[in-house]
C-alpha cells in the first residue's frame, strides 16, 4: 500500500531516505551505538511522506522540502526517544527502546542530540519561515505531552480535553508536514495550501485515535508495549466514551478499575459497551471530513495519493 502512495514521489523519497540515513552521525562511541540502534528499525517514515506529497500537490519537491522532511522525521524522531522515557515503554519499533538499550538518562541526552540536528536540517533550508513553524511545532508538542501528564494525573473522561492533547501532542505534526510541504514547494497556492494544512490536522487526529485503538486490542505488529496506555493509566478516546455512557455506579467502578490498572477488564469495558466502535466511527468519520477537502481539489495522481495515504492511516496495522 504505502508503495502504491509514494509512486509520484518515488525518486524524491529515496533521495529523502538517503539523506535520512546520513542525517545522524557522530564520533563519539556511545552516542554512535545509539545512532546505530536507531538506524536499526526506521519506521514507517508517514510524516516525511505526507510532507513531499503536499510539494508534488504543489509543483513539486524541491531541496528545502527533502531538509524539512529530514527536520520532521527527526523532530517525530526526538519526540519518540523521550517519550519512551516519560511512559517508561522497553518496546519501540520491535526492538528495545533506547532507554532499554542504555538507560534513562542517555535517552534524553541522545533525544536532545536528534532534536538539536532537527533544527540543523530546518536552518538548512535557509528559509526563516521553515524554522520559524518547526520552532512553534516543537512547542506545541511539548505543551500537548504536558497537558496530557496533567490529564492523566487527574484521570479525567473528558472529550474535548481528550482531543486537545492529541491534536498538539500529534496531529500538529501531521498539520506542519503539509504547512512545510507547501511553503518548500515549487510552486505554493494559497487556497490549495490552506485546504492541505486541515487535511493535515485531520490525517494527524485519526493518527492517534487509531494509535489508540491499537491500546485496547493485542496486537504485536505494533512493535510497542501492549496495553501501554492502560497500564498507565492513561484515559483515551474508547474509555472515555463508555465512561460518559455510563450510569453513575458503573462511572465509579470505570474510575477504580483504572486507578487498579485492571487492563483486562478495562479492555472488556471498552468493547462490550462500544468504545472501539465509537472510536472508529470518529476516525471514518474525519476520514470522510479530509476526503470531502480533497475533493474540493483539482484530481491528479497528487491527490489520489493523498486519499490512499489516509486510507492507509486508518487501515494500518502498525
Ligand atoms: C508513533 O508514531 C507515535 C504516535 C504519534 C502514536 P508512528 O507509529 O508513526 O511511529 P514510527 O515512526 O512509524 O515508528
Ligand atoms: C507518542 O505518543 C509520542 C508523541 C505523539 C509525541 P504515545 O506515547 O501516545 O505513543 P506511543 O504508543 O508510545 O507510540
Ligand atoms: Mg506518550
Ligand atoms: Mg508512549
Amino acid at each position: 500500500m504505502l508503495t502504491e502512495i509514494v509512486e509520484p514521489i518515488k525518486a524524491e523519497f529515496e533521495e529523502f531516505q538517503r539523506m535520512y540515513k546520513q542525517a545522524l552521525s557522530a564520533d563519539n562511541g556511545i552516542l554512535s551505538g545509539m545512532i546505530s540502534h536507531i538506524y536499526a528499525s526506521s519506521g514507517k517514515q508517514t510524516r516525511p511522506m505526507l510532507l513531499l506529497l503536499a510539494s508534488y500537490i504543489n509543483g513539486g519537491v524541491t531541496l528545502k522540502s527533502l531538509n524539512a522532511a529530514i527536520a520532521s522525521e527527526l523532530l517525530h524522531l526526538a519526540s519518540l526517544i523521550h517519550d519512551d522515557v516519560v511512559d517508561e515503554s522497553d518496546m519501540r519499533r520491535g526492538n528495545p527502546s533506547i532507554r532499554a538499550a542504555y538507560d534513562n538518562k542517555l535517552a534524553v541526552l541522545g533525544g536532545d542530540y536528534v532534536l538539536t540536528t532537527a533544527m540543523q536540517y530546518a536552518l538548512e533550508t535557509d528559509d526563516i519561515e521553515v524554522v520559524k513553524v518547526i520552532n512553534v511545532l516543537g512547542k506545541t508538542l511539548s505543551s500537548g505531552e504536558i497537558m496530557q501528564y496533567n490529564n492523566t494525573r487527574q484521570a479525567l473522561f473528558d472529550e474535548a480535553a481528550y482531543y486537545d492533547v492529541i491534536r498538539n501532542k500529534t496531529a500538529a505534526l501531521f498539520f506542519t508536514c503539509t504547512k512545510l510541504g507547501c511553503i518548500t514547494a515549487a510552486a505554493a497556492d494559497k487556497a490549495v495550501t490552506h485546504i492541505l494544512e486541515q487535511v493535515g490536522m485531520l490525517i494527524g487526529l485519526c493518527f492517534q485515535i487509531k494509535d489508540d485503538i491499537f491500546d485496547y486490542s493485542l496486537n504485536p505488529e505494533t512493535g510497542k508495549v501492549q496495553c501501554k496506555d492502560l497500564i498507565d493509566g492513561k484515559i483515551t478516546l474508547p474509555l472515555i466514551y463508555v465512561y460518559n455512557q455510563a450510569e453513575a455506579d458503573v462511572k465509579l467502578q470505570i474510575a477504580d478499575m483504572v486507578k487498579q490498572r485492571d487492563v483486562e477488564k478495562l479492555r472488556d469495558l471498552a468493547v462490550e459497551r462500544g468504545g472501539i466502535a465509537y472510536a472508529e466511527q470518529k476516525l471514518c468519520s474525519l476520514r470522510d471530513e479530509a476526503f470531502g477537502l480533497i475533493s474540493s481539489l483539482t484530481p491528479s495522481d497528487g491527490t489520489n495519493s493523498l486519499k490512499a495515504y489516509i486510507n492507509y492511516i486508518v487501515e494500518r496495522q502498525k
